[in-house]
This record gives C-alpha cells, structure tokens and sequence, in this order.
C-alpha cells in the first residue's frame, strides 16, 4: 500500500488531515512514525514557503510522498496577525490558552463589526524531496468576544463562522470538516494527489500566490 506521510506533530492538524484524506487506499503517517526526522524550522516568510519547506526536508529524509502543511489566522484589524506565527504567537513558551488570551487582550476595545478574520491553509506535495505543488484554502470568520466551546484545537473557540453563529469551538467537528481552511486547501490537494499518481511522475507546478 502507499503511504503519504504528514510532516506534523501538532495531533488537531493531524486528525483532520487523515479524516480528510479518508477516501483514499493509502496509508497516512506523520512524523510521530518517523521519531528522528530531522526538525523543519519554520523560518519562512509566507504559510507556503513554509509548507513547501516541511514536505521538502521531510521527503528527502524518508524517500516517500510527503504532505507539508502550515496554516494559520490572520486578523485583519492587526495587519493580518498573527499569520504565519499563529503557533507560538505569546512566544515561546505558547499554548492555545496564551495564544487566545494574547487574541483577545489585543482586540479588547475593538468592537465585534471590525472583527474579522480568517483561517488560512497551505499544503504542499513532495514526491522524495521533489516539490509536485501547493495548494491553499481559506475560511472567513469573527473573532469572538471571549472563547466558546471546546471542540476543535487552537484559536478554535475564538473563531465565530457568522453563517451559524457560533465557534469552531462549539460547532460539531463534522461542520468544520466540510467548511474549514484545511477542507478546501484538501479538496485541491486531492485533485493534485490523484493527477501525480494517475499521470506517474508528472510536474503539476503550484496553483497558488507565494
Ligand atoms: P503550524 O503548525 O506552524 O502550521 O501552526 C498552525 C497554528 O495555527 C496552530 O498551532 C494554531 O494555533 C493555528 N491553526 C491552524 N489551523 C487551525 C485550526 O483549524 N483551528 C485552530 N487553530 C488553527
């Protein structure tokens, strides 16, 4: 059976990803398979350079098809913060619970018409080191007033979709699923997935603004 693996420990990403990727005969891995693949710094400028990075430096160390993913918010009231440093965006020492405390402080007299935001994903496809391409996806929301539920990881509980009014966070992981940043990033990555294997080693080229 083939096998992708995908170049992350963050356990939230994962579980989405191999749900996602579901429908396939293949067999998905991360790296809590591959204990000593050499740690990616994430020192890249944009979400996709830092994808593209992750499959890159996973790919050549094991020789198999790799998925880089690297995602995100972006707030619009601060010129698009966090970004590409949504991980550790309280520092060094950041968990989810700092990150959204750090959130909310920052956004505290901003009033809920100017909270809007997004959630942005980046995945990258590498065949072996080799880069096949990048897809991305993305889902506009609001950032709430204070956190809300307990499903989903990260900035979840902070994230309101205004189509149904409530957070990630206190949505059922099932709507997510269908409408998230890493849905549709998937969805394209699927279409890149399915042409490489169907065509052999064929170049696809990225679809996406770097
Ligand atoms: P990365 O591992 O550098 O890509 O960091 C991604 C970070 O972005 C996570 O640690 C979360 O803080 C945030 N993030 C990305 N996707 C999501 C999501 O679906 N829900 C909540 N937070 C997310």
């Amino acid at each position: 059976m083939k096998e992708i693996i995908i170049a992350t420990k963050n356990q939230g990403k994962l579980r989405e990803i191999k749900e996602l990727l579901g429908e396939f005969n293949i067999k998905v891995t991360s790296l809590a398979d591959y204990p000593d693949a050499p740690d990616v710094v994430e020192d890249g400028k944009t979400f996709s350079s830092n994808a593209i990075k992750k499959a890159v430096t996973i790919g050549k160390y094991t020789g198999k098809l790799v998925m880089g993913e690297d995602s995100g918010l972006e707030i619009d009231v601060l010129d698009n913060q966090p970004g590409i440093y949504s991980a550790r965006f309280a520092g060094d020492d950041a968990t989810y619970q700092k990150n959204n405390e750090k959130v909310l402080k920052l956004l505290e007299d901003v009033p809920m018409a100017k909270r809007q935001a997004r959630y942005r994903c980046f995945a990258a496809l590498s065949d072996g080191g080799k880069v096949i391409g990048v897809v991305n996806g993305s889902c506009a929301g609001l950032i709430a007033l204070s956190t809300r539920g307990e499903n989903g990881f990260g900035y979840d509980p902070l994230f309101i979709v205004p189509r149904y009014k409530k957070t990630f966070g206190e949505l059922n992981p099932d709507i997510k699923a269908a409408i998230s940043h890493r849905f549709h990033a998937l969805q394209k990555f699927k279409t890149m997935f399915i042409a490489y294997l169907s065509t052999g080693k064929k170049e696809l080229g990225c679809g996406c603004p770097h």
